[in-house]
């Protein structure tokens, strides 16, 4: 059974791809982890390089957790197989954590807010509308990016366990539920750095940067 070594490795190398760091050296020149927050995602990337840009990277960063996942798995696995769903989450948490920990920049990547988003679209829709829901109001009250995707994957993470109830200990749900957990503690792990600044009241609301405006 090879191929969910296969399934692993191409989805982390499609989200190791860095589209922000590449994005802000081909647009401005700018190492995008020398700025701002230092971090590689559409965030700093807006927060440096203008919103036009900032969209730019947070489309791609979530086509490169949506696209592995739909793609990958079906390489390889029939979608008829019982194994289809777990190498379709197996595809996701390696894509998410490419992103985080790409070995092209030494295993010091982003926070992988915009890959979850690409891959909660396929594996957890209606969770997926719970967290943006969750971001936006949270994002409203407080301007602060990094506290509204926090929010933003508890309530993935709630909303998962609401929604799979009793079956998310069963045979067919466990790489799942695995996941729902997964992935909302990675989230917040990478947000350690912005969590202190949070609780020492540091962390500043969102501006857009103004270099690229027109
Ligand atoms: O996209 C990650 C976001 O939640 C925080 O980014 O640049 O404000 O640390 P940043």
């Amino acid at each position: 059974d090879y191929f969910w070594f296969f399934v692993a490795v191409l989805s982390y190398l499609a989200g190791s791809i860095p589209f922000g760091l590449v994005t802000a050296r081909l647009v401005a020149g700018t190492d995008i982890r020398k700025v701002g927050s230092g971090n590689i995602g559409a965030t700093n990337v807006a927060r440096t390089l203008g919103a036009k840009w900032g969209i730019v990277v947070l489309v791609l960063d979530a086509l490169k957790g949506l696209l592995p996942v739909l793609f990958i798995p079906a390489l390889f696995v029939s979608p008829d197989s019982p194994d289809f769903d777990h190498a379709r989450v197996l595809s996701g948490i390696a894509t998410i954590v490419g992103h985080m920990f790409p070995v092209w920049l030494g295993f010091r990547g982003g926070k992988g807010v915009a890959t979850s988003l690409g891959v909660i679209l396929v594996l957890g829709p209606w969770s997926t509308l719970a967290a943006v829901g969750a971001f936006a109001l949270t994002f409203f009250v407080s301007r602060i990016v990094a506290l509204s995707s926090i929010v933003a994957a508890l309530a993935f993470g709630i909303a998962q366990f609401v929604q799979l109830g009793s079956a998310a200990f069963t045979r067919e749900k466990w790489s799942l539920t695995a996941f729902s957990i997964a992935v909302p503690l990675l989230i917040i792990i990478r947000h350690r750095s912005n969590l202190g600044r949070i609780m020492r009241g540091e962390e500043k609301k969102f501006q857009f940067g103004s270099r690229n405006k027109e």
